[in-house]
């Protein structure tokens, strides 16, 4: 039986830790479904047009994944999509709470799908969309933290030098 993993998050940008919390799913599942919030409480700084075209610059190459969006609540999304697992990352200790109450209310609301936690290489252990766009606004460097076409597109917004 094939055994498909939702992947979902903000994105707003994809950065190298989700990239690598990617690649690693994607050796485990069969199918893993990059599933972007569409209904954000706070405002995002990318649409989630480009946040979905980003990642799909980022993907593109790991034949088993794909990038979509979605609103309502996960659970029921996993469901319409027939997935059975929800990755989620897990960087420090700091995550885990607000970690394991999704985790136990999705278990809550859908005995359907398990969550499983991985973790990202150590590199990316300080590593957050907050940050980088924090970084990116006030003119520093964050090549090494996103991909390159994320880099380009937060220098189109923040007005950044190259
Ligand atoms: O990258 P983020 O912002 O930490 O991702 C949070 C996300 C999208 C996983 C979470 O907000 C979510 O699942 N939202 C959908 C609505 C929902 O199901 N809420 C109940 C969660 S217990």
């Amino acid at each position: 039986m094939e055994t498909r993993a939702v992947y979902p998050g903000s994105f707003d940008p994809v950065t190298n830790g989700h990239i690598d919390l990617i690649q690693r799913s994607a050796k485990l599942f069969d199918k893993v479904i990059v599933a972007i919030l569409k209904n954000m409480e706070k405002a995002p700084l990318f649409t989630v047009k480009e946040r979905a075209e980003m990642l799909e610059e980022a993907v593109r190459g790991l034949d088993n994944v794909s990038v979509v969006a979605f609103s309502g609540l996960l659970v029921d999304f996993a469901g319409k999509i027939e997935a059975s697992v929800i990755i989620r990352g897990i960087r420090a200790v700091s995550d885990y709470e607000y970690e394991l109450q999704m985790a136990l209310m999705n278990r809550r609301l859908s005995g359907q799908v398990e969550t499983v936690f991985m973790i990202p290489a150590e590199s990316y252990s300080f590593l957050s969309s907050r940050l980088v766009k924090e970084i990116a606004q006030h003119g520093g460097s964050v090549g090494e933290f996103v991909p390159e076409g994320v880099e380009r597109r937060l220098g189109g917004k923040f007005g950044l030098r190259s």
